[in-house]
């Protein structure tokens, strides 16, 4: 059944998820921990605790492991500069494609349009700047990957018909009220977007595509409510033999002020587009720091990691070497290393990434027309 707990808003501007562990209590989301040990060569997302949860990622690692066909399913917003909280994302589906996904991504160019007021020529834009770009760029093949828009599934009329057909059949399984259990206040367009979405996630088993075989969306987890309404849409199918989707769960990456990282402010995030000086500045002016006030105190206690954002950044994306991230761990809230020094290896870091990345992205322009 759909739980009636806890509210959490998929459309708010400030998702901020206060405690995951409750959204494991609460909705059954299982701990990352159950299924770690048998995902190969984990990311580091996964290792160090970003990717948190999991709905029947087991049946994914099965067919990963006996090489059987299984997809990839998400969507991306088209809205604003792609950040360091994208590339989360963006290297899971790489990850997922390199080990063997049937990659479908979506842009949710409707729900852009329908409870965010961006025009579809604009949404198209961004999508193909701003997110497609960087995803060739970290990796993304355009070989087993179906990119698309919600407002243009296929050229292939059958193909599109089946979709759009689904999208409109979503809406006989599931009654206003517990639509409202779940989502809180409604308007039209976010129930469309709602169809949509479950859609988007179901239409890969249809016959006109892949047919019955399992699916993973890894999403951020303020979009649990779609995925719980979906999975329970999924079962109330007669019409079709889905098997419900699975899911992976991210946290939310700081934003650089601690807080999150939110496209609304630029000294909030790193953009994948931000000069690599001007990233470099950001962290070391901006960079939220658990150091003592002074040079004094900060020798004689340490620093705090649970709130610098330079540490968790390097926890969490930049540095996946355990033994030099342990001795990072011991300088810093022994107070041996400052805060000005822990700096400084996120910014080289990341000024490193960022050049890199840049020039991998130039060379990405000639493969969006391979995606399309
Ligand atoms: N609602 C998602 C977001 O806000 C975008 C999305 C659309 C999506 N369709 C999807 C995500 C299917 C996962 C699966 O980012």
């Amino acid at each position: 059944m759909i739980s009636m707990a806890e509210k959490l808003d998929p459309w708010a501007s400030d998702i901020r998820v206060k405690d995951y562990g409750k959204l494991e209590k609460e909705f059954g989301i299982e701990p990352i921990e159950t299924v770690l040990a048998k995902i190969p060569g984990p990311l580091i997302y996964m290792r160090r605790g970003m990717m948190f949860g999991h709905r029947d990622f087991g049946r994914i690692l099965d067919a990963m492991a006996k090489k059987k066909p299984f997809v990839m399913m998400t969507g991306l917003m088209p809205s604003g500069k792609f950040h360091l909280g994208h590339k989360m994302l963006a290297d899971e589906i790489v990850y997922l494609q390199e080990h063997g996904a049937k990659v479908y991504l979506c842009v949710a160019d409707i729900e852009a349009y329908n409870t965010r007021g961006i025009s579809l020529e604009e949404g198209r834009k961004t999508a193909l700047e701003e997110y497609l770009l960087n995803y060739i760029a970290l990796g993304l093949k355009p070989k087993n990957c179906d990119f698309y828009f919600q407002s243009s599934r296929s050229a292939d009329a059958e193909k599109a018909n089946a979709y759009y057909r689904l999208v409109g059949m979503c809406s006989k399984k599931v009654t206003f009220s517990e639509m409202t259990a779940v989502y809180g206040e409604l308007t039209p367009g976010k129930i469309m977007s709602v169809f949509t979405q479950v859609a988007d996630i179901l239409h890969p088993q249809l016959p006109e595509f892949e047919g019955k075989l399992p699916v993973v969306v890894p999403v951020g987890a303020d979009q649990d409510p779609h995925i719980r309404l979906t999975r329970d849409i999924a079962s109330r199918f007669s019409e079709f033999n889905f098997i419900p989707p699975a899911a992976t769960y991210n946290k939310f990456l700081p934003g650089l002020k601690g807080g999150k990282m939110s496209s609304s402010d630029p000294l909030s995030y790193i953009a994948l587009s931000d000069d690599p000086k001007t990233a470099k500045h950001k962290i070391m002016k901006y960079a939220f720091s658990g150091g003592g006030n002074s040079v004094e105190e900060h020798r004689r206690h340490g620093g705090n990691t649970e709130v610098d954002v330079s540490y968790q950044m390097l926890y969490n994306m930049f540095e996946p070497d355990d033994r030099k991230m342990k001795k990072i761990k011991d300088d810093y809230t022994s107070g041996r290393m400052l805060s000005g020094e822990l700096k400084q290896i996120l910014a080289d870091k990341l000024e490193s990434f960022l050049s890199s990345h840049q020039k991998a992205r130039e060379k990405a322009r000639k493969e969006v027309a391979k995606f399309l």
